[in-house]
């Protein structure tokens, strides 16, 4: 059974259809990307499958409980996730604990324990205008970690970082993930970012935005140097040109 899902997602804003039928299914651990040009609809899908955000049909499941329009029970991270600039590293990544109403002190003492996991330990007590570019995007990692349980969607969570710090955070979320057994859905328009990340990759066109097809990509994580010159990386890029073309 899958840990967890949407069926047949329906949305319209203004009496304009966005996305349809939207059907996609996550298993424990997996790893899968969303794929789609801008305005397919897919932060529109995320916002639906994270319940801050109501399908017109169609319904969200966790565990097999319907959770449609409920917030929180997922991780979200929002396309422009921006961190509160008056709030320290620590504070801003502790401040879904205390939304839901862990003490401060408690809050602190938990995120403070995943600082150095998240390549944050010394910045605990930095404003967000002090920290990189990297830096900033996995503080607002951890702060989607500890807003929902280990289901975790991300919208381009990788999208505005230069190609080394992209790599390496590539790298590290693929450790993070698995140690800690994240199951994640994170929206990309980057073929190579999806080949490079997912166990699966769903491919959105059209207006609606419907799913156009799904990929599987064998290789075991995290892929080898080489990967992107191999006959499975090439072969799974062609589908998904043609699947984006059509
Ligand atoms: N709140 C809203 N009210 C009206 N229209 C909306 C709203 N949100 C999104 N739309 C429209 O829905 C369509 C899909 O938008 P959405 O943001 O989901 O696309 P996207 O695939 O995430 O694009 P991008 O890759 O640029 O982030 C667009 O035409 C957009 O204008
Ligand atoms: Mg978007």
């Amino acid at each position: 059974m899958s840990l967890f899902r949407c069926e047949q997602v329906n949305k319209s804003y203004q009496g304009q259809p966005v996305i349809r039928d939207i059907t996609l299914t996550l298993a424990q651990g997996e790893l899968v990307g969303l794929l789609g040009a801008s305005g397919v609809g897919k932060t529109t899908l995320m916002s639906i499958l994270a319940g801050v955000d109501r399908p017109d049909s169609g319904r969200v499941l966790l565990k097999g409980e319907d959770i449609t329009g409920v917030a929180g029970r997922v991780g979200y991270m929002l396309q422009k996730d921006l961190l509160l600039p008056f709030k320290t590293t620590l504070d801003n990544v502790s401040l879904p604990l205390i939304l839901k109403g862990m003490k401060k002190s408690k809050a602190r003492e938990q995120a403070t324990e995943l600082m150095e996991r998240f390549g944050l330990s010394g910045s605990e007590n930095k404003y967000p205008h002090q920290l990189s570019g990297g830096m900033r995007q996995r503080a607002a990692l951890l702060r989607t970690h500890f807003s929902g349980n280990r289901v975790i969607l991300l919208d381009e969570p990788f999208s505005a970082l230069d190609a080394l710090t992209k790599s390496e955070l590539h790298r590290w979320y693929l450790d993070v993930s698995a140690q800690m057994g994240l199951t994640t859905l994170f929206i990309t328009h980057d073929m190579d970012e999806a080949l490079t990340l997912s166990d699966r990759i769903y491919v959105m066109t059209g207006i609606p935005g419907e799913i156009q097809t799904q990929l599987a990509i064998s290789a075991p994580r995290p892929r080898p140097a080489d990967f992107a010159v191999s006959q499975e990386f090439l072969q799974a890029k062609r589908q998904l040109l043609d699947a984006i073309g059509r």
